[in-house]
């Protein structure tokens, strides 16, 4: 019995953590990729609802990058788009938004 416990404690605090990482990851990545052109990253994922941000970031950003690329405004973000680097990025970008977003019941803290 103690034994169950104890897994299910452990799966649990296992489970959490990982959880935390990856949005943590999606944040870093977009104070060095989007906040120039963006500001902070909780204000602009609260700005949509979770299902938005999946539309958007489905088939690993293939939306975002269509957005970014039909702008010319966002010229300085076409390399970063095209690289495999935001294959790679879409996933804990997408962790990091829907984890904020308008209504996931976590605001964003006040700093
Ligand atoms: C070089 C500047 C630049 C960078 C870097 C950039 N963006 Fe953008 N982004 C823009 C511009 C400009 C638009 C607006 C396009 C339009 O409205 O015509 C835009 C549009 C968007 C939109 C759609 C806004 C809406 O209301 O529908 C989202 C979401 C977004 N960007 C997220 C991101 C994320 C996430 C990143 C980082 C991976 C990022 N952007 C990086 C310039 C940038």
């Amino acid at each position: 019995m103690i034994k169950t416990m104890l897994f299910i404690f452990l799966f649990i605090s296992a489970f959490s953590f990982t959880l935390n990482a990856a949005t943590y990851k999606g944040q870093k990545i977009y104070m060095d990729v989007c906040k120039d052109c963006h500001g902070g990253g909780q204000e602009l994922a609260a700005s949509k609802n979770i299902r938005t941000w999946e539309r958007l970031m489905d088939k690993k950003g293939d939306k975002l990058i269509q957005i970014h690329l039909d702008s010319k405004r966002a010229q300085s973000s076409w390399d970063y788009f095209q690289d495999r680097k935001f294959t790679k990025d879409s996933k804990h970008l997408e962790d990091f938004l829907t984890e904020y977003a308008r209504d996931s019941g976590n605001v964003p803290a006040c700093n």
